[in-house]
């Protein structure tokens, strides 16, 4: 979901539905707006994309320099208008915008019901708009201080009141939420990128952090009302990087941004000549460092995919066990940390709800912990005891790409290091450490051969099943690239290390089914040569990936794609490219909505 508001001498709305479509891609099932016109607060709401919105405030305007806004990623209740935000208090005066979850909702909309007042959504929300009422005092800050002492949950708001309406009063509890200092105007956002047209000064409000903005300023204070210093920020990146640039979907171009993405993963951190790799924010001393004695990776999504390929080139080159955990299962076990365990956490966001709540689970049993993150200023760079930065830059395509490969490469980064410090050799250190810096140029030579993929993606754009097979470092990519078709071209898709493949998925193989081999050059390549016998025998349609003229494949490939040669470890970073062009090529020839395919967020900050 997604959180805009302006309070200055301009109008609200242009800047509100602009600051909306930067946020659409983190949710957008619906969207609203609260702003304040002089006598009440006016709301607008549509279910649906911003547009519709948009439409809506064509048809019947809001005037006023007050005023915030929402859309929305639906957890309580279907994306209606009815359900979207803002929401307002029963005799609405009040209106409220949030990110998260109310967890005693169902408990406080009896009580509220009790005292009268009338729920008009079956959302969570909605009772933080009537607690608001029910406790007013006569000022804003002190009605949202008093409701939050009685809500349980994760929550970034915002709220107006028409009793006190030269505010906004924000306040964040596990749900990011940003102050941006303009000229004579503030703003607030739960994501840079909605702001960045106007200001790149910003605050980062820190969980328990309440803010109050007016026309002449802001302060920041905790639920206590004691005020609070927070520095002012800058943002580093500008507007190019959240904009299309004349690709068609923020997908693509985030796909063509890989070579300079791998690229500022590396810059300045590689150590050619010592085959090793330099980590100025890892925080931990060398007796610190060699004082491991296991590893937990934790993460979603393709995050997590990532974590996997990491597992094997840790275990590989550090000789250290890794364990790789789904964030949402980690924190709800009993999970084995001691104070020698070092816990990675690795999130594009650094928002995700179950990621931060997993690295707070190891913190506090004593795990050191280190985050592989991609936006500055997240809640998972502030929290962890040190951190690799991806410098990815913004990635808007709800599907992950470029931080996908940065995540690998960030990984490669620490494995490189850490093995380099117990045993393995500089001649190896510096043969990966070479391979690293070949990957930027490598990844472009596939880029340069996209046709390729689209016309393989034509002839399968109508298929309603695919299998993704690879062994050892590629199997994470085969369960990537079965994420990223399923994603964005809801065609059904599993990934499966090859050889397990006769354990099951060879009874769904036939004429119809394309697999997909992740087949490079690699240690294990004899080893798929029969699986791909075995799809071959029974029909199967094969795709695939290799590095090499193979006389081992004549007669079993129905298409190739060539990628360039490079370490074992290294090869996902290369294999994931065309894997991930297939996936985009087909969506587009589906006619599906690649950047925001249904369903999906951005970021997920519930749990
Ligand atoms: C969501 C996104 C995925 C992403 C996952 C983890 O599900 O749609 O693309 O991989 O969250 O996100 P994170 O920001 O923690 O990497």
């Amino acid at each position: 979901c997604g959180i805009v508001g302006y309070i200055g001498p301009k109008q609200a709305t242009p800047f509100l539905i602009e600051g909306l479509k930067r946020l659409e891609y983190r949710g957008y099932d619906s969207a609203g707006i609260a702003v304040f016109d002089g006598e009440s607060i006016e709301t607008r709401r549509a279910a649906g994309k911003i547009a519709k919105l948009e439409g809506t405030l064509t048809a019947d305007p809001v005037t006023g320099k007050v005023g915030i806004a929402h859309t929305r990623w639906a957890t309580h209740g279907p994306p209606t208008e009815r359900n979207a935000h803002p929401h307002l208090s029963t005799d609405n005066t009040v209106a409220v915008v949030h990110n998260g979850i109310i967890e005693n909702a169902n408990v406080l909309r009896k009580q509220l019901t009790e005292l009268g007042h009338t729920f008009r959504s079956d959302t969570d929300t909605e009772t933080i708009a009537h607690l608001v009422q029910e406790l007013w005092e006569g000022s804003l800050e002190e009605a949202v201080i008093g409701a939050l002492r009685k809500v349980e949950g994760t929550f970034g708001i915002a709220v107006v009141s028409s009793k006190d309406p030269s505010k906004i009063v924000a306040a964040r509890k596990g749900s990011p939420l940003l102050i941006g200092v303009g000229d004579g105007e503030y703003f607030l956002a739960s994501d840079a990128s909605a702001i960045l047209a106007h200001t790149r000064q910003v605050v980062y409000l820190n969980d328990g952090d309440l803010a109050v903005l007016t026309p002449d300023g802001y302060k920041v204070m905790d639920i206590n009302a004691v005020p609070i210093r927070r520095s002012v920020e800058r943002i580093e990146w500008d507007l190019a990087a959240i904009e299309r640039g004349g690709y068609d979907h923020f997908m693509l171009k985030e796909i063509f941004e890989q070579p300079t993405t791998v690229e500022n993963t590396m810059r300045g951190r590689l150590i050619l000549e010592d085959g090793t790799s330099k980590l100025g924010g890892l925080n931990m001393s060398h007796e610190q460092l060699m004082a491991i004695d296991n590893i937990v990776i934790t993460a979603c999504g393709t995050s997590w995919h990532s974590a996997l390929i990491g597992e094997m080139m840790i275990e590989d080159l550090c000789r250290i066990p890794v364990e790789v955990e789904y964030a949402s299962e980690f924190r709800y076990r009993n999970p084995i940390v001691t104070p020698t365990t070092l816990c990675i956490v690795i999130s594009q966001s650094g928002e995700t709800a179950d990621t931060l709540a997993a690295m707070r689970e190891a913190k506090r049993r004593g795990a050191h912990t280190l985050g592989l993150v991609n936006v500055v200023g997240s809640t998972i760079a502030r929290e962890d005891d040190g951190g690799v930065y991806l410098h990815a830059g913004p990635e808007i395509g709800v599907a992950s790409t470029k931080a996908f490969t940065s995540q690998v490469v960030a990984l490669a980064l620490f494995a490189l290091k850490l093995a380099r410090k117990r045993t393995l050799s500089v001649i190896r250190g510096r043969e990966i450490a070479q391979a690293m810096h070949d990957l930027p140029a490598q990844i472009q030579k596939i880029l340069d051969r996209a046709a390729e993929i689209e016309k393989i993606a034509e002839e399968y754009k109508d298929a309603h099943n695919f299998l993704y097979l690879g062994r050892g470092f590629n199997f994470p990519a085969a369960l990537e690239g079965a994420l990223k078709l399923k994603e964005i071209s809801y065609i059904h898709a599993e990934g499966y290390p090859a050889a397990e493949m006769k354990h099951g998925p060879i009874a769904l193989i036939d004429e119809k089914m394309p697999v997909v081999f992740i087949a490079p050059h690699d240690g294990v390549f004899d080893k798929i040569v029969s699986n791909i016998q075995e799809v071959k025998a029974r029909g199967g349609k094969t795709i695939i990936i290799t590095s090499r003229d193979e006389p081992a494949l004549e007669g079993l490939v129905d298409h190739e794609f060539r990628i360039p040669e490079t370490v074992d470890m290294l090869t996902p970073v290369l294999a994931s490219v065309p894997l991930q062009l297939l996936a985009y090529y087909i969506a587009v020839k589906r006619g599906a909505n690649v950047d925001q395919p249904r369903n999906l967020a951005k970021s997920v900050t519930v749990e």
